[in-house]
């Protein structure tokens, strides 16, 4: 619920013009018409005509409250609809979802229906969510447009991966209806009326490539138990959500969380520690720094049981092997990379948080106590301190949201000194 709140805001009384093309995806359209609506937009709807196979008129005009269009005139009536003025209208156009064959029209100028004249017409800014199979996803031709629509200012919500209606698994499913809904309130909420192209938006942080550790890793004993802890992933979520706000381009190698993936970030899903360890340092080889901050397994069994381990009368032993410090590979291969740490301590915090930070080889700490109110797991507040070379800097109790804002600054500041030496 909470990440449908955070969505709501900033909506109230914004017209959202929302173009619904032919894919399966259509049926999410209804849940994002009703997000936004009770988010107090006000949506009108625009049809292609095959999106009527997949989701009724009926169901958006009432979930809308406005009639639907899909023809340029009216059957009935023969009552012109004006692109014009339905673009006029818009505050912005969200194309959701967005067929390859629509995105491919689009960065043609090919207007044979009433969504695509409406968009050829359209001074509002642009959203498409793009939602089709894997292989059409990647074919190079609707990378190619998805280029050209990007470079024009259209903004993209990335797909996500997933299990697709084919059957198959990959990269196509469309974002979820919270995640656009928060894409379109984070796009009016910087105030833009008219479409910016992207080198308008520059950002403190663009052109820099982050990977973001997140959530607690699960270990398996047998097909059915596993170890794990109480990391949430939401001091991490955050601070892969802020360096992408400020134009970076994120990885965010996630463990187990039940959270969205943040707006503009590229998430790589990793239960285990050995899994987390080939994602992140893959990804690092690529990247201009890191934030560790997922809780990863010390530990793990030795071997895995691949049939359900059965109880008996007595005790039972686990033994358990080292699982590989993933901060620390990446500290012994970062050279002048920027890499940030965590440490959550239950004692002796400066001691143990300033050894991590030398035997890891980060250029800071970010150290939170379990012993200070309002810090640590699962909550939604976090009380840190930020120890580098220079010394230690305490914080005052903050949201996790503001925490992620300041240590982006801090990042920030610590590579205009990398790049300095
Ligand atoms: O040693 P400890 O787990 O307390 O160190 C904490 C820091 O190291 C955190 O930044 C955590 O994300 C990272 N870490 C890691 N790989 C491990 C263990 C910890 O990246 N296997």
């Amino acid at each position: 619920m909470e990440s449908n709140d955070r969505s709501a805001a900033g909506l109230q009384g914004r017209r959202i013009l929302l173009g619904i093309t032919g894919s399966i995806a259509a049926y999410k359209a209804a849940q994002l018409c009703r997000l936004l609506v009770t988010a107090g937009a006000d949506v009108q709807v625009v049809m292609t005509p095959l999106a009527k196979q997949f989701i009724t008129p009926l169901t958006m005009a009432t979930l809308s409250k406005h009639p639907i269009r899909v023809e340029f005139f009216d059957p009935e009536n023969g009552a012109w609809h004006s692109h014009v003025s339905l673009g006029e209208w818009a505050d912005c156009y969200l194309i959701a979802p967005a067929t390859a064959n629509t995105l491919a029209k689009m960065a043609c100028g090919i207007a044979d229906n009433l969504l695509l004249t409406t968009y050829l017409s359209a001074r509002c800014p642009v959203v498409v969510a793009p939602a089709m199979d894997l292989d059409m996803y990647a074919h190079p031709a609707t990378q190619q447009n998805l280029h050209t629509l990007a470079e024009r200012g259209i903004r993209i919500v990335e797909p996500a991966e997933g299990e697709l209606a084919s059957g198959l698994h990959g990269k196509g499913r469309m974002a979820e209806p919270e995640t656009i809904v928060a894409f379109v309130r984070e796009l009016l909420a910087d105030g833009t009326t008219s479409s910016p192209t992207l080198s308008e938006k520059k950002k403190s942080l663009q052109g820099k490539r982050f990977v973001v550790t997140a959530g607690a890793t699960i270990e398996a004993i047998d097909p059915v138990r596993y170890l794990t802890n109480h990391s949430s992933g939401k001091m991490g979520y955050a601070i892969a959500g802020e360096l992408a706000r400020r134009g970076a381009e994120v990885t965010l190698v996630s463990g187990r969380t039940a959270l969205d993936t943040p707006v503009g970030v590229r998430r790589v899903d990793a239960l285990s520690a050995a899994e987390m360890y080939e994602a992140t340092t893959a990804a690092f080889a690529e990247a201009d720094g890191a934030v560790m901050c997922a809780a990863v397994a010390d530990y793990t069994p030795a071997e895995v049981a691949d049939r359900k381990l059965q109880k008996g009368d007595g005790e039972m032993t686990l033994v358990l092997k080292r699982t590989r410090d993933i901060a620390a590979a990446l500290g012994a291969a970062k050279g002048n990379r920027l890499l940030v740490g965590f440490a959550l301590e239950t004692h002796d915090e400066q001691a143990h948080a300033e050894a991590k930070r030398t035997k890891k080889n980060f250029d800071f700490i970010v150290l939170n106590s379990l012993c200070d109110a309002g810090a640590g797991f699962r909550g939604d507040t976090n009380k840190v301190s930020f120890i580098d070379r220079a010394g230690r800097e305490d914080m005052p109790l903050m949201s996790k949201a503001e925490v992620a804002e300041r240590i982006a600054d801090k990042i920030e500041k610590h590579l205009v000194s990398c790049s300095a030496v």
